[in-house]
């Protein structure tokens, strides 16, 4: 029988136990991206508090794109020193850590008169109403490029391994999906051509960075939306991205602020779970393909998350809001202090002095 404190291997990688802090987007890093003594304090106590895997918050791969204020920084070799000095914090403590690669794209409301921001077409993105550049192909190997360069200074800088963010309708869920993706070109129509630049990325980042480094993925597993990209497309989706050789599939959805209110819908035949909204998704994505599967999305009880882990092939399990609220809650849970986690999951943690549980930790982190 698997269990959650035992350990999990990605690639090279061995996670010393089946708990993932996925990424979380701090904002407390300066005006340019470095990180500071707010967020190294954060990490080390992530590890100290056994979590398994650490997933940064979304990191810029160019400096000129930026979705969010005070996000990390990955788009030039200055930024290596103080990563090497943060994963040997948290190494020394036993947890791996890796970093997440986004550009954003459309999904932001932030400084998008003064910037160039790259959609796959001239659509809208749905809850910032901002429209994108449609990129030429030159622009896309630019921004493929990017990432394989970014990718290389996660290695150097001692990460174990990478995330690229291909969910939550930033630029490659953008990509994946028939609502955003209206190209004609080979980047658009079918599921080979919306996920080709994910293959030309993944290809670039395997060749520079060699065959033992862990590249994952994080998706989403439905835009739940109509003309969004559907569950059932998820699934050729996730063998492709087996095939091209990812090493781990994390499963999300770009609704987790409001799905507590959207459990028990049906969504392409599967039901949104409170307490783990994914779940039923992942499960199924974990029987279609051979890597670790691991889902984010308002997991909450040690018990119900053992059962998932037990009786499927989900891999791993991660967490974003319960760790700012409980950010002890992976070793009270290894010590036997089984309650649930205590975070409301009402997605207060967004303030203008960054992101933390303003229920539980009133003005401070
Ligand atoms: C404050 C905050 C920051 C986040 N930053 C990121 C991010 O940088 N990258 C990402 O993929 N997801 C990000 N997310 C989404 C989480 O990783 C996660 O998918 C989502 O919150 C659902 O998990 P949870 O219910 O455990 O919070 C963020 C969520 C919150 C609340
Ligand atoms: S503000 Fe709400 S969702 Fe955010 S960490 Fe606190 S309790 Fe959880």
């Amino acid at each position: 029988m698997k269990q959650l404190f035992e350990p999990l291997k990605i690639n090279s990688m061995v996670c010393r136990n089946r708990f993932l802090r996925s990424a979380t987007w701090e904002a407390l890093s300066d005006d340019q991206g470095h990180i500071t003594n707010k967020q190294k304090k954060i990490y080390t106590e992530l590890a100290k508090n056994e979590v398994g895997l650490i997933c940064t918050g979304y990191a810029r791969i160019l400096e000129e794109e930026q979705p969010n204020e005070r996000m990390m920084g990955i788009y030039n070799d200055s930024f290596i020193p103080e990563y090497q000095a943060l994963t040997k914090s948290v190494h020394k403590y036993g947890a791996k850590i890796m970093m997440q690669l986004a550009y954003g794209g459309t999904k932001t409301t932030y400084q998008t008169n003064s910037r160039r921001i790259f959609a796959p077409g001239d659509i809208a993105e749905k809850s910032t109403g901002t429209v994108g550049i449609p990129m030429t192909k030159e622009d896309i190997h630019y921004v493929t490029e990017a990432y394989v360069q970014a990718a290389l200074r996660v290695k150097e800088s001692g990460f174990d391994a990478v995330q690229i963010h291909g969910g939550h309708s930033y630029l490659l869920n953008q990509f994946l999906s028939p609502y955003y993706n209206n190209r004609s070109d080979e980047y658009g129509g079918s599921i080979t051509n919306r996920i080709r630049i994910i293959r030309e990325i993944y290809t670039g980042i395997r060749q520079a960075a060699g065959e033992d480094f862990p590249i994952l993925i994080k998706i989403t597993c439905s835009d739940f939306f109509e003309g969004g990209l559907t569950f059932k497309e998820v699934l050729p989706i996730c063998r492709e991205l087996e095939d091209m050789g990812f090493d781990a599939i994390e499963v999300s959805g770009n609704i987790h602020g409001k799905a507590n209110s959207m459990s028990g819908q049906i969504f392409d035949g599967y039901p949104l779970t409170r307490g783990g909204y994914f779940i039923e998704y992942a499960k199924v994505i974990a029987e279609e393909v051979n890597i670790p599967v691991l889902v984010t999305g308002g997991v909450s009880h040690f018990d119900k998350t053992l059962d998932w882990l037990q009786n499927s092939r989900i891999a791993g399990f991660g967490f974003c809001r319960a760790l700012l609220t409980e950010p002890n809650l992976i070793k009270r849970w290894k010590d036997g202090d089984m309650t649930p986690a205590r975070c409301l999951h009402c997605s207060k943690c967004r303030t203008r002095e960054g992101n933390y549980c303003t229920v539980f930790h009133k003005g401070s982190f």
